[in-house]
């Protein structure tokens, strides 16, 4: 109760759909009338979503902000067909209502004025990379920016247009070699970080994020790792989401909700992720 009193009343609201495109077999971009979450989001926070106006499904959904248009007060997300709620979006008509909560989180620091960016985006974790990317190519917050997308087929190359085009440079790949070079996306990693960069960014599935974790460690560059979480409440009262890690040197559990999604990759216990090893 403590913290929905916390929370000022514009992270819960209804609010509506006003677009929904399909951009590849299992991809839709959602546009969300929103003029409160245009104004707010920063990249790497995301909104948690009640995709049906009924209590089934019970859980809201987590999607990460695409981009904001603060003018026509509107937000994007680029969602990936899983399950049941993805499904029940995918199927939503425009100006449908939904209940949301947002923006949450910790979204990604920007770099500092030293150095290049590397982003690296592994399949729908390219959302928030876009739109970090894209504050990083506005004059006032520029920064060179080298932007790696993996995924498993062309089909999963979502928006990696709207990903180049915000990127300096651009490298896409895809495991099964249907489009751009092949193999997994860390594999083109170790040529970046010898160039040098003042920071990389990481958004994907969690083993992609250890690698890239683990490689940035060797060369020394601060990483930022944004992490996936089954989610309950959003907002850190449930602790449904936490993932291990090694913080101040002890071992430790912290909430994606609240305390991420994105992590200083130094602090997250990668092993433990690798191992499936859950809390308690
Ligand atoms: C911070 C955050 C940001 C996210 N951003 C995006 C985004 O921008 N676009 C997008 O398409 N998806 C995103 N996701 C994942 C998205 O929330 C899940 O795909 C969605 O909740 C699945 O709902 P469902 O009912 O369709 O699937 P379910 O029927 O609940 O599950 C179907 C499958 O998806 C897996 N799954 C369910 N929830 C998650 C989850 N939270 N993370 C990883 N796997 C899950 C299940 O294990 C199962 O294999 C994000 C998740 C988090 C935590
Ligand atoms: S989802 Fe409840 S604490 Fe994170």
């Amino acid at each position: 109760m403590a913290l929905l009193d916390e929370a000022p009343s514009m992270y819960a609201q209804t609010i509506q759909l006003i677009q929904r495109e399909q951009v590849g077999p299992d991809y839709h971009l959602l546009k969300f009338d929103c003029p409160q979450v245009a104004a707010a989001a920063q990249p790497g926070q995301f909104v948690h979503i009640r995709v049906a106006a009924k209590w089934d499904p019970l859980l809201r959904r987590p999607f990460s902000v695409l981009r904001t248009n603060e003018a026509e007060g509107s937000f994007q997300v680029l969602m990936r067909t899983v399950g049941r709620g993805t499904q029940m979006l995918a199927e939503a008509q425009p100006s449908t209502e939904f209940d949301i909560m947002g923006p949450l989180g910790n979204g990604f620091a920007l770099p500092g004025p030293e150095g290049e960016a590397i982003l690296v985006a592994g399949g729908i974790g390219v959302a928030p990379l876009i739109f970090l990317a894209t504050v990083l190519h506005e004059p006032e917050s520029y920064r060179y920016a080298r932007g790696l997308f993996g995924a498993r087929s062309a089909d999963d190359l979502c928006c990696w247009l709207e990903f180049s085009g915000v990127c300096d440079e651009f490298t896409a790949v895809t495991q099964d070699g249907s489009a751009a070079e092949q193999g997994l996306v860390t594999d083109f990693l170790a040529p970046q970080l010898e160039r040098g960069a003042g920071c990389v960014y990481a958004c994907g599935p969690a083993l992609m994020l250890a690698e890239v974790a683990r490689q940035c460690q060797g060369a020394e560059i601060p990483c930022y790792a944004s992490m996936e979480q089954r989610m309950g409440c959003g907002v850190g009262a449930c602790l449904g989401c936490v993932i291990p890690t090694r913080a101040s040197g002890a071992q430790r559990y912290q909430r994606v909700c609240k305390d991420g999604p994105v992590f200083d990759a130094q602090i997250v216990d990668w092993e433990a992720i690798r191992c499936g090893c859950t809390p308690g």
